[in-house]
This record gives structure tokens, sequence and C-alpha cells, in this order.
């Protein structure tokens, strides 16, 4: 199990953790993270449902009512979980479905939780049908059901929990049984990013990270980002590496240019895997229709690869299309790439 329990505290503006972040997460990415939701850019109505549900919350003296995120990665989820921590001030406790494989801990994680604590869970579909279970008495009376022995011996105990908010995130809604969905008093989905959004996303990162940006510079990233905030400050800092070696340090619609070109980033945005992804629907299976395990078995790639990374943009920017027999590339996917239908 892996999981990370960060301290929120309404009298500082940036978390204190008492655990270790994760290895593989950059700190100089995290500072760009904004928290608090007066920072936030973009998913205005979501902001908006958070903003009253918090202030409702509190001034009730209650925990917020357990919220489920729905969306592509990088659209803000995690970050989401812990400006809610920050409002609330209160603890955050991060973890996510695979890491929790045994329903003791989850139970573990449950009972340490105080009032009002968030419970950040990613992943939630990918949760064990076992510790889903227990999940739904934790979410809805604040307790436990232990059960010992079994058949007519069997006999239960109820343990109490503290009042604490639920975060889950998922991909994929779709996957989530009704009786977990049905829990979740907040239901939102992140929506991709407009481009003016992500424009001044990156530019608050370049202030964050003092670097010079121009408006071309920043649109030329914005345009390129797939939508996603994670992928703006990516990129952002591969343009960086880039105008402070082969130019003037200064990000422009130049530097830009040259330093994703290098990276396989098309002007669309799309990466060497979405045109391979679109290349194989086209050429190998003359444009569809095409069921995604024949594309991944292609392609070499994991399915869940293609469906939660790489199709959310093509299906958005309309270079496929699912349709009840596959997936499709459409005219605009042949135009992009230069083709002409055979
Ligand atoms: N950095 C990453 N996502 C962000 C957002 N939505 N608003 C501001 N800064 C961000």
């Amino acid at each position: 199990m892996n999981d990370q329990i960060l301290t929120y505290s309404s009298e500082k503006q940036g978390i204190v953790t008492n655990t270790a972040l994760p290895m593989d997460s950059d700190p100089e990415m995290i500072s760009l993270r904004p928290h608090c939701l007066s920072d936030y850019i973009g998913q205005a109505e979501v902001l908006e449902t958070l903003k009253i549900a918090i202030e409702a919350a509190k001034q009730r003296g209650e925990a917020l009512e357990h919220v489920l995120f729905h969306g592509p990665p990088g659209l803000g989820k995690t970050t989401l979980a812990h400006i809610i921590a920050h409002e609330m001030s209160t603890k955050l406790m991060v973890t996510s479905g695979p890491a929790i494989e045994k329903g003791g801990d989850l139970i573990g994680m449950l009972t340490h939780l105080e009032t009002g604590d968030v419970l950040f869970v990613d992943e939630i579909h990918r949760l064990p049908r076992a510790v889903e279970e227990l999940l739904y008495p934790a979410m809805e009376d604040f307790c436990i059901d232990f059960i010992f022995d079994k058949g007519i011996h069997a006999r239960s105990h109820r343990f109490r929990l503290k009042p604490f908010c639920l975060v889950g995130a998922t991909t994929r809604v779709g996957l989530l049984s009704a009786p977990l969905r049905d829990r979740f008093g907040i239901f939102r989905s992140l929506d991709f990013y407009t481009p003016s959004d992500l424009e001044r996303i990156v530019r608050r990162s370049a202030a964050l990270l003092a670097l010079p940006i121009e408006n071309d510079g920043a649109a030329e990233l914005a345009k390129r980002s797939r939508g996603t905030p994670r992928i703006v400050n990516r990129l952002l800092k591969r343009v960086r590496d880039y105008a402070q070696v082969r130019a003037d340090g200064r990000i422009t619609r130049k530097t830009v240019n040259a330093a994703l070109a290098l990276e396989g980033i098309d002007e669309m945005g799309l990466t060497p895997l979405d045109r391979r992804y679109l290349m194989t629907v086209i050429e190998y299976y003359a444009g569809g229709p095409v069921g995604i395990e024949a594309v991944a078995a292609t392609l070499q790639e994991v399915t869940d690869t293609l469906v939660d990374l790489v199709e959310p943009f093509l299906l958005k920017t309309g270079f496929i299309i699912r349709t009840s027999s596959g997936r499709k590339a459409t005219d605009a996917a042949y135009r992009h790439l230069k083709l002409t239908r055979a």
C-alpha cells in the first residue's frame, strides 16, 4: 500500500507533509499547482459548485459531502482534492484504487481520519470489490461493519468513524458500480481546458519559475497542450531548457516550435503515439471501424493506455469517432495527416 498524509492549515499557504511525496513527482511541477480555489484557472462551473459546497459545509461546521471527479488524466482531479483539504483546513490522505489491496488497508486509513479530513482515492474504479463494499457504510453512516466467524456463528461489530470527506477520481466513470457512484453527493466531470485558460496557466507557471515568456510563446504552448494543464507545464519545462541552451532564454513562438519539433509534438499537440494510433486505424484497418483491442494489439500498447490517455483528446478534436462497431478515423484525421481516403 502506498498512501500519504498531507496537513493543510489555514495559516499557511503551502502544504506541510508528514510523509514523503512520491519519488517520481518533481517538486518543481508540484510547486506549479494552485493551492487554493482563487488561484485555480478554468473549470469555472466545477469551481463554483465546490465554492458553494465548501462555504456551506464550513458554515454548518460539517465535513464536505463526498465528491467524485471524472475526466481524462492531467485535468486537475488530484489538484482539486488538495485544494478542498486546504480550503476546509483539514488533512488530506492520498491513495489509489490499485494501492488498496485488502479491506484492512482501507480500514487502517479510515480509522486514522479526523473529523472533516479528506481521503482522496485516485483511480477509484480500480478498487477491489471487497474493499468497495466496505466503503458503502463508511460513506453513508461513517461506520465500518466487522464480521467475525462464518455461517451461524457470524457476529458483526460496528466501528464508528469520524465524519470525513471522500474525494474519488476516475478516468472511467462507466466502470464504477452504481452503489458506489450513488453515494457521492457531488459528481463533476472535468473537461479539456480552452486555449485561453491554458495560456493563463502557462503564464502563471512561467511567472512562478521566473521565466520570460512572450504572448506568442504562451499561445503556441497552449495550442499544443492537448487541453491539459499537466502537459502545458511539462512542455514549458522542455522549452525552458531549449531556450536556455539554444536561444536567449526567452520563450517565444520560435523557441516553442523548435523545442516541440524535437519532442515530435505537432502543431495540434498530437504526440508520436497519437499519430501512430491514427495511422494504424487508417493504414491497417482502412480507416475503421475497428475494435480497440485490435488497435492495441497492432500498436503493441496496453488497451487502457489508449482508452485513458490517447483517445479522449482524439475524440475531442474529432479525429476519431466511436461507433457500435468500433473506432473510425474522420476526414479531419486524414487531412491532418495529409492522407487521402483509398
Ligand atoms: N497549474 C496546473 N493546473 C492549473 C490550474 N487549473 N490553474 C492554475 N494553475 C494550474
